[in-house]
């Protein structure tokens, strides 16, 4: 065998096993795995000292996305640039279906957005907003083209926000299709109504995001989302979930057999309610929705991360600037004088594998659950595995070597995402993401982000419950929803 590749003493942990041995890559791909590879003629990637992981596949993220009056400060270049520096090599986007619009134009337009921007590989779910019976066969043309997964918000009343029966519409359509619903599970009508009285009491700062969004209004809406899901005998797959009793709900539709799957964040695990009393208007910087929660709620979602009750942790990268940009109108200033008018989201794609790395180092998670979450899992439950989520032979050699004994300190003042604040600002992490590699090609190179950076992919995902071995989409047995 000759190789394009040859990473020389690589102590190899993927989400069952930890091992040391020599990968060898040819034409992107791992072509073998051993003890002494030979690498006559080949580039050689010595790892000592360094743990190789798959490559992060984060799969809630909000690239230059049009919401509340503005658009998110990163686009498919500098949002993937900061991904690729954090050691994730995939990501799955929101592409927007706006209302009155066809399905298939949300698509096309994610497709314009992302092609030649992006430097990781990267695939897309569909926002529906707008399902009148008529647009529901349409869902199926979409599945077909590798996107089998769409997202309902029960919240944003007046914007995205789809009511119940749009939900079940959708829900009962993947039954047939093979996709999968993903739902943002807040209850939008008592959200707006507890604005108005805030508003119109006097209550206009940050902190009263949080106080208008309680932990009940998010377990009201996922046992709702849970529910329709049952009622329509579809998979669910809840986006960031915040609330101890949200996860309640979730452990109970599982122990049910319902095919019910739930994500978290690490702003969730590591940020709380208090960061929204932060001097001055500074709380605008931890404005999203669902909103920060009081400390001690993160105890419940390290334990659902542990019980396999929470699947993934992805990052809802959502970013807008803190100041007015200039010559624009966008930025968290915008709700200076009303917190609804803060645009909702916060950064995070970069530093979402150093966070869980952490959380390794200080006996929170084990290494193996922190590949679970961050890269095997994503890739079973969205149709990427059998390409990525792992490190084995066949699979794309898409992987990330930390220095776990080099801490790192997080800021602004280095990150690469194209934001002006970063919310864990001055945290030090256990780890430096040294060495990531996509497809074999360099992103980061002893630490720095590459001088030339290799072209993302569109990547065509398998239906649910199928996986790309061989990159074909095959059904695959192992992929139950109790499995992950
Ligand atoms: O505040 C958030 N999460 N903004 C992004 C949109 C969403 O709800 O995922
Ligand atoms: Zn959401
Ligand atoms: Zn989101």
């Amino acid at each position: 065998m000759t190789f394009d590749l040859v990473i020389k003493n690589a102590d190899i942990q993927t989400a069952s096993d930890r091992f040391t041995a020599d990968i060898g890559v040819t034409g992107g791909i791992i072509s073998e795995i051993g003890q002494t590879l030979d690498a006559k003629g080949a580039k050689v990637l010595d790892a000592t000292g360094l743990r190789v992981v798959p490559g992060g596949i984060d799969v809630h993220t909000h690239l230059d996305m049009p919401f509340m009056g503005a658009v998110t400060a990163d686009d498919f270049k500098t949002g993937t640039e900061g991904a690729a520096a954090g050691g994730t090599t995939c990501l799955v986007d929101f592409a927007i279906q706006a209302p009155g619009e066809a399905l298939q134009t949300g698509v096309d337009n994610w497709h314009k957005k992302a092609d030649g921007k992006a430097v990781i590989d990267y695939g897309f779910h569909l926002i529906i907003t707008d399902l009148p019976e008529s647009r529901v066969p349409e869902m199926d043309a979409i599945v077909e083209q590798g996107i089998p997964s769409f997202k309902l918000f029960m919240a944003y009343k007046g914007a995205l926000m789809s009511e119940d029966d749009a939900i079940f519409r959708a829900m009962r359509r993947t039954t047939h299709n093979g996709g999968m619903v993903s739902l943002h599970c807040e209850n939008g009508h008592t959200v707006e109504l507890m604005v108005k009285e805030a508003l119109a009491d006097g209550n206009t700062t940050p902190e009263w995001h949080a106080l208008t969004r309680p932990l009940a209004c998010e377990a009201e809406a996922t046992n709702r989302g849970i529910a329709l899901a049952e009622m329509s005998k579809a998979p669910l797959y809840v986006v960031h979930l915040t609330a101890a009793e949200a996860l309640e709900a979730v452990r109970r539709g599982k122990r049910a057999g319902l095919p019910i799957l739930a994500e978290t964040c690490p702003q969730y695990l590591y940020l709380s309610h208090e960061d929204y009393r932060r001097p001055g208007f500074e709380g605008a910087k931890f404005v999203m929705s669902p909103p920060l929660r009081p400390k001690g709620n993160e105890k419940a979602l390290w334990k659902g991360l542990n019980d396999g009750t929470l699947s993934t942790v992805a990052t809802d990268h959502c970013s807008f600037c803190y100041e007015l940009r200039p010559g624009t109108k966008m930025g968290k200033v915008l709700g200076k004088d009303d917190f609804s008018k803060i645009p909702n989201g916060a950064p995070g794609i970069e530093n979402r594998m150093q966070l869980m790395w952490d959380a390794v180092a200080k006996g929170l998670i084990s290494a193996e659950k922190f590949v679970e979450v961050t890269a095997a899992n994503p890739a079973k439950i969205f149709g990427l595995y059998g390409k990525k989520g792992t490190i084995a032979v066949g699979f794309d050699a898409d992987i990330t070597m930390i220095d776990p004994n080099k801490p790192y300190t997080i800021s602004a003042k280095t990150h690469h995402m194209n934001v002006d604040y970063n919310p864990y600002e001055g945290r030090t992490v256990a780890g430096t993401i040294k060495e990531v590699l996509l497809r074999g090609q360099p992103l980061v190179e002893n630490g720095t982000l590459s001088s030339s950076l290799p072209k993302g992919q569109f990547i065509k995902r398998a239906k649910y419950g199928e996986t790309l071995w061989g990159q074909t989409p095959v059904k695959s047995s192992a992929l139950s929803f109790t499995g992950v």
